[in-house]
């Protein structure tokens, strides 16, 4: 069944979630995907503070591979959608990615929120400076370092047991704030809804007045939480759903 587009119309704002599942047609693994392990490791220790004290080499190998992946990949027509819908709506319009993929950006999305950080940047573990642009694939078994202090680099992505920078989630509120009083749209696209608090969005969204769409392969652990629910293929339904 063809679903309906989202009745869009240029009063609407629409804040989107995406998730791992957007990039998976892209060819970029999800967790699920591979069973939550990286070489038998437990995803959550490759990419956490604590497996980063205990091993950093195997943590940037970690990272490294995924980034020479996702420079091999190309964006979807789900990214590609999401990217048109933007020109559309402009300042109605914000997208939150839990992807660290960079796929968001190269398809042309620009009101984006990359929740969980980026795979193409860099910062340094210890002292001030800010985080950089850096599409290194570093050589299994090395760390690189600072050239301020020395101190090693880690990736500039919010690991497990971190917390979300706090401009995102003003960036979310004020977003909400400006789109009071006018028809407010959600839609959530690839995500489990297990990963909080990002899970936790679509019941922000509700209490600012929207209507929720989820568009996901599988059922999502917070499907419940969603007025309407499409199972499918984001890079099929995005297009059908934004009307693009
Ligand atoms: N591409 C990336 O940047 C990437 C990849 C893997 C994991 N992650 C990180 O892992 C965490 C995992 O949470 P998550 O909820 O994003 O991912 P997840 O792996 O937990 O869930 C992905 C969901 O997408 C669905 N899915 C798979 N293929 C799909 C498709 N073609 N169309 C629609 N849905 C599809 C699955 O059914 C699953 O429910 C996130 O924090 C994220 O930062 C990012
Ligand atoms: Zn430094």
């Amino acid at each position: 069944m063809v679903p309906a587009p989202l009745p869009l119309d240029d009063q609407s704002w629409l804040l989107v979630l995406t998730g791992a599942g957007v990039s998976a047609e892209s060819g970029v693994p999800t967790f699920r995907g591979i069973d939550g392990l990286w070489r038998n490791f437990p995803v959550e220790q490759v990419a956490s503070p604590e497996g980063f004290d205990a091993d950093p080499a195997q943590v940037w190998e970690f990272y490294s591979e995924r980034r020479a992946r996702a420079q091999d990949v190309l964006p979807n027509p789900g990214h590609a959608a999401l990217a048109a819908v933007e020109v559309r709506l402009g300042e109605r319009f914000l997208l939150v990615t839990q992807n660290v993929d960079g796929l968001h950006r190269r398809a042309g999305s620009s009101r984006l929120v990359e929740l969980h950080g980026n795979l193409f940047t860099s910062r340094c573990s210890k002292c001030a400076r800010p985080p950089f642009p850096d599409t290194t694939v570093y050589p299994a078994g090395s760390v690189p370092s600072c050239d301020v202090c020395g101190a090693r680099l880690r990736p500039h992505i919010v690991w497990f047991g971190e917390m979300l920078d706090e401009r995102s989630l003003a960036t979310i509120q004020a977003f909400l704030e400006r789109a009071q009083g006018s028809p407010l749209f959600f839609l959530a696209a690839g995500t489990s809804g297990a990963v909080y608090p990002a899970a936790g969005l679509v019941d922000v969204a509700r209490r600012g007045g929207a209507k929720s769409w989820l568009v996901n392969a599988e059922p999502a652990d917070n499907a419940h939480h969603f007025d309407t629910v499409v199972r499918g293929k984001s890079g099929e339904l995005l297009p059908l759903l934004l009307g693009v």
